[in-house]
């Protein structure tokens, strides 16, 4: 069986699938995505990514192309369809197709929906936390809107391309006062000399990332301590340890930033732990 995608109301072969030219995702970046991390066919932290499709899309004012139950039945489908056990389901909302002109539609149309999954070796995806992830440092480029999860990624795409080439795995932003806002598709996290977890602060201008906020709780319940605060590039670089969080990462180790190794140049035990603690709870938690 081939893999199949859904795209506005059909299932359809993924190599089929297609959208309209004048899609305003397509021409305009105007659209919102979402992504679960799948185990056992089931979507992790469920709730909070529903919860955060709703308000991107609030914000930019795009319907919402069908009701929470609705979009859960088709999700499913898509995971069902493609029999992926551990995988990464992919979501889009854009604000429809439309003849191209910046400003909204006068006469409504309806919202496009875009819905992949693909899957992941999650014991190749061990190995590579197991040895941990380069990562480099590159300026702050994008818009004010971080919070907001919008296709609009060319600033995320030039920099995951800067630590391609420098053969690491993710790209920290750093912004104009010297501080690490995120990564290009993660949150940035560092373990400080005195064992704090710190990343930053969901006031300055990034993604809130789902697995970031689950692995607070996580940290919590384990005894850690947090410290939401900014850091720096050299913070990092005398760090014991770091990591990043995503659907995508989950918690990968950060074992090198721009080349230098971090600690001992291998993933420490609290990102090691936090790791197997969050894929524990996520598991658990999954629906
Ligand atoms: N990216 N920051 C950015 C810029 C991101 O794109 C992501 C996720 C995160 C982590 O958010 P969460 O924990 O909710 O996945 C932080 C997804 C995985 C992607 O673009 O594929």
């Amino acid at each position: 069986m081939g893999r199949i995608a859904y795209v506005n109301g059909r299932f359809v072969r993924h190599a089929d699938a297609c959208v309209h030219i004048e899609d305003r995702g397509l021409q305009l970046a105007d659209a919102v995505y979402e992504v679960w991390a799948l185990f056992d066919g089931r979507l992790a932290d469920a709730e909070g990514h529903f919860a955060r499709l709703s308000r991107s899309l609030g914000e930019v004012r795009i319907a919402e192309p069908m009701s929470r139950t609705a979009l859960t039945i088709v999700l499913r489908e898509v995971v069902r369809r493609n029999r992926v056990r551990d995988g990464i389901l992919y979501l889009q909302v854009s604000r429809g197709v439309a003849p191209r002109d910046h400003a909204f539609p006068k006469t409504p149309v309806p919202p496009g929906v875009i819905i992949t999954v693909k899957a992941v070796d999650r014991a190749a995806a061990e190995a590579k936390a197991a040895k941990g992830v380069g990562a480099v440092t590159t300026p702050e480029t994008r818009w004010g809107r971080c919070d907001i999860k919008s296709v609009g990624l060319l600033p995320n795409v030039l920099a995951r391309q800067v630590a391609a080439e420098a053969g690491a795995a993710e790209a920290w932003f750093v912004d104009d006062l010297g501080f690490v806002t995120e990564g290009a598709a993660s949150n940035a996290w560092i373990v400080d000399g005195e064992g704090r977890l710190r990343t930053r602060d969901t006031n300055a201008n990034i993604l809130r990332g789902i697995t970031r906020f689950t692995l607070i709780d996580v940290i919590r319940e384990a005894g850690l301590t947090l410290d939401e605060r900014p850091f720096t590039p050299a913070d990092a670089r005398e760090a014991k340890e770091a990591f990043i969080t995503g659907a995508g990462a989950l918690v990968t180790p950060v074992v090198s930033i721009d080349g230098r190794p971090i600690g001992d140049g291998a993933p420490g035990p609290v990102a090691t732990r936090l790791r197997s603690l969050y894929i524990e709870r996520a598991k658990a938690t999954a629906v």
